[in-house]
Parts: C-alpha cells; sequence; structure tokens
C-alpha cells in the first residue's frame, strides 16, 4: 500500500467540494507533532541519535489496535532511522497527550542492527489483538522501504501472547506465495473466543493481487486469487492534503461479520485503489480447494459513489456497522449491514467524520470489544511525497462510541 507510487504532483490550493465539514464527533485522545520514544535514559537517546538509529523526523505512527490497557502503535521502516516498528502507549493514564512510544515486547526484538540471531521485528504496518489474547503482527521483513529497500527477512507472521508478551509462533510465508510485487500490509483474524485453535489469518497481498489464508491449527497457508482482489484502474488517482499523487494497490481492507448461522463468517473486502466492496463467506477462504475454486461465491456489493477509497475496514459486532477510512474526503465512513443487509450504494453509505486539517490521511481504524471506534490519522501522503512540517501537529488518535459517531447518518439505527 501506499507503495506503489507512479507519479506525483504537489499542488498548492486544493479544495475538495465535498470536504467541507469539520470533525465534531471524534475525540482527540493523543496528538503529536513528531513521536518520540521511552529509552532507558537520556545517553541511550543521544546514542540512538548519534548512531543514527533514530531520526525523528522518519517516524511516523501508521496503525493502531487496542487491547486492554495498551494502544498498538505501528511505524513501518520507510525510511533509515525508524527506532522501533512496533510500539504501544499505555491507556491507564491519558494526561499526557504526546506520550513517548514503548517498543513491544521491548527494543531488542525490535533492532535490526542487532547481532545475536533471535527474532527481530522488521518492519510492521498493522497488527490484531484476538479474542484469544493474542497479538498477530505482519512483518513486511523490508527495511528503507522508500531507499535501498532491503530485505532483511521474508515476509513473516509474528504471534505473541498478550499475557506474557512472548513470542509464541513465527511464520514465514511460504516462497511460492511470494511474488515480485508483493506486499503484505494488513492483517485480519478470523477466531471465536471458545476456539482459539481454530483461528485463521487473512493477509491481503496488495501488490499482487491475492490474500494468503493461515490456519493457526494446521500452521499452514494457501494463497487464493481473484478478479476482485485487483485495483479499478479508474479509482487509482489522489488528492490528500493539496498532494495529488497515484496508487495501484490491489486488495487491502477486510472485515468480518458475526458468526452466522452457518458457523461462518461473511468477509467484506476491496482494494485500497476501488470506490467497490465485494464479499464472500469465510467457509470459501478457510477451505484451500474451495478459495481458488468457486469463482460465484466472490460477490460485489456496489460502490460508495466517487472519492471513496478505503484503506483500513472494521466492523462493529454490536451494531453491524462496517466503518472505513475515507481517504480522499479526510474522514471515516459507514455503511450498516444490518440495516441494508445487501444495498450498497452512495446512499447507504455515510460519512461519520470528517475534517480537512486534523483528519488528513485517515490510516488505519479498530473498533474496541466495547464497540469504541479509535482512528489514526497521519498525513502519510506529504510524508511520502511532500514535506510533513515538524512544527504543526502530524499525527493523531481519535477515539468515539460507535453509536454516537454514526449518529444523524444513514448508518444510525434508530
Ligand atoms: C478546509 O475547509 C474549509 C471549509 O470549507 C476551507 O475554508 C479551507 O480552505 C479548507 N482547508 C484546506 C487546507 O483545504
Ligand atoms: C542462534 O545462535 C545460537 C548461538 O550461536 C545457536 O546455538 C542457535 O542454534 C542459533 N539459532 C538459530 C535459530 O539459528
Ligand atoms: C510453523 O511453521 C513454521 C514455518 O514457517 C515453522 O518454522 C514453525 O516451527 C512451525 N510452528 C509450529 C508450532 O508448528
Ligand atoms: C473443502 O471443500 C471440499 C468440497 O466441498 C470438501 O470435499 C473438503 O472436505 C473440504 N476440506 C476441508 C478441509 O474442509
Amino acid at each position: 500500500m501506499e507503495f506503489k507510487v507512479i507519479k506525483t504532483v504537489i499542488f498548492g490550493m486544493l479544495t475538495l467540494a465535498l470536504v467541507q465539514a469539520k470533525n465534531g464527533k471524534l475525540k482527540e485522545v493523543f496528538s503529536w507533532k513528531q513521536v518520540d520514544f521511552a529509552f532507558p535514559s537520556e545517553a541511550a537517546r543521544k546514542a540512538a541519535i548519534d548512531s543514527g538509529a533514530f531520526i525523528k523526523e522518519h517516524n511516523l505512527p501508521l496503525g493502531l489496535e487496542v487491547y486492554k490497557d495498551k494502544l498498538f502503535i505501528t511505524l513501518p521502516r520507510w525510511k533509515a532511522g525508524i527506532l522501533a516498528t512496533l510500539t504501544y502507549v499505555s491507556l491507564k493514564d491519558t494526561s499526557n497527550k504526546s506520550p513517548n512510544l514503548i517498543p513491544y515486547p521491548n527494543f531488542e526484538a525490535n533492532d535490526i542492527h542487532k547481532k545475536d540471531n533471535s527474532t527481530t521485528i522488521v518492519s510492521v504496518f498493522r497488527v490484531r489483538a484476538d479474542q484469544c489474547h493474542r497479538l498477530w503482527v505482519m512483518d513486511t521483513g523490508v527495511t528503507d522501504i522508500l531507499g535501498s529497500s532491503e530485505h532483511i527477512t521474508s515476509p513473516k507472521l509474528l504471534v505473541y501472547d498478550l499475557k506474557t508478551d512472548t513470542l509464541i509462533r513465527e511464520y514465514y510465508i511460504k516462497k511460492e506465495h511470494i511474488k515480485e510485487p508483493s506486499f503484505f500490509a494488513n492483517v485480519i483474524i478470523d477466531v471465536t473466543s471458545d476456539k482459539c485453535d481454530k483461528a485463521f489469518a487473512y493477509l491481503p497481498d496488495l501488490g499482487s493481487n491475492a490474500v494468503i489464508v493461515y490456519s493457526w491449527e494446521s500452521n499452514d497457508s494457501w494463497r487464493v486469487e481473484h478478479h476482485f482482489f485487483h485495483m479499478d484502474p479508474l479509482a487509482g488517482n489522489y488528492h490528500v492534503g493539496g498532494v495529488n499523487f497515484q496508487w495501484v494497490d490491489g486488495v487491502f481492507g477486510m472485515a468480518l461479520s458475526p458468526v452466522q448461522e452457518d458457523g461462518y463468517r461473511t468477509v467484506y473486502f476491496h482494494a485500497l485503489s476501488s470506490t467497490r466492496e465485494f464479499a464472500v463467506s469465510s467457509r470459501i477462504l478457510q477451505n484451500e480447494t474451495l478459495a481458488s475454486n468457486s469463482y460465484y461465491e466472490y460477490k460485489q456489493l456496489g460502490s460508495r459513489g466517487p472519492n471513496s477509497q478505503a484503506t483500513a475496514s472494521f466492523l462493529d459486532e454490536k451494531s453491524g456497522v462496517l466503518l472505513y477510512t475515507q481517504i480522499n474526503k479526510d474522514g471515516v465512513g459507514c455503511w450498516n449491514s444490518f440495516k441494508h443487509g445487501t444495498e450498497y450504494s452512495a446512499d447507504t453509505n455515510g460519512l461519520v467524520a470528517s475534517d480537512n486539517e486534523t483528519m488528513i490521511f485517515p490510516n488505519d481504524l479498530k473498533v474496541d470489544t466495547e464497540s469504541n471506534l479509535w482512528v489514526l490519522t497521519d498525513r502519510l501522503p506529504l510524508y511520502l511525497h511532500g514535506k510533513l512540517d515538524t512544527q504543526d501537529v502530524n499525527y493523531r488518535i481519535f477515539k468515539a462510541p460507535v453509536s454516537e459517531a454514526i449518529k444523524g447518518t444513514v448508518c444510525d439505527t434508530a
């Protein structure tokens, strides 16, 4: 994602008629001009800066996840000097609005220069905590993506026990499943708390238009391809934060319905450079044979309308509302699956929040176990194609109960 940049043009002033509203619903919990880390000492911070291990302005928060009193934040290694790629801040005390990030599970695991052969977390875009107290980490394995693009390891899935903060599974994507343009920037976990061993991970490969399905029980995976995993050539143009750019990213966002009568979930999915949403049953994805031999089981739901490209999506099981980022609209969109069933169009999709200053590039969102929506915005196009103003607030984390967020929109249950 945000990876396959074809061409970039900077516009001085840009106005999008659609993006007017100021965000009044989501509460800002944290914000940073630039992020810093919780070093063990001032001497350690100075040493990291002097050695180039920490170049402050290169550290951009991208993914988030909430587990109990930890708010996980990922920082992909786009450039050199990203001190740690997987971090968290504590939610116990949120009085400090710009807390230092704490490497997870520790500094050493995030250290790509260490000499020993213990597991290294190289570069992470997104993580997911499941109902079984496990943190699933999709590691692209590539550092300095925009520069030397050094492959430190092949892409791997790491799973941590959140009760002990120890690594309990390390799985490398099979060589035959990795294509030249492959890029793994998301991880979706399909599990129920009473059957932890029956977990499946869906790993969208936005570069080669495929989904890798991993089974925890068999510690095995398969690659699934479908036409619906591809981008829409008419939806690859973006105007965000005054920057115009083109991306060709394929399948990216995936969200899960509650478990249905047949014991399976509906998996809603979309390519990043697309305005359409699709759906398939987890019964199909979880069966290696069916997944690749069931063309008609993958359904088109419909289009959200112009300028509605989305990165991450998440379905709140309580309300049935599918929430997704709206990068061309500086906001967050919604669709109520309980209310609208299979009616999916610009009319049944709403905008829960939008702000052309504080919500420039909503990059990731999650709904926690108490049905709170969390959103991370980070001005990524400026970091990639322009320049971030280090004197301005660039990174923000917002929160709101889903029931509040959808009030007054077409997704409202009332
Ligand atoms: C944001 O929207 C407001 C209201 O429409 C507009 O006046 C302002 O110029 C916009 N700012 C940017 C940076 O686009
Ligand atoms: C890591 O290094 C140690 C000491 O050199 C060695 O005993 C061990 O087998 C190595 N482990 C792996 C996974 O390579
Ligand atoms: C799972 O498969 C990986 C191969 O990537 C292997 O290294 C690992 O030991 C396996 N783990 C278990 C628990 O079988
Ligand atoms: C996958 O589906 C096929 C066809 O319905 C079925 O024969 C097979 O048993 C299924 N495999 C598993 C592992 O469930």
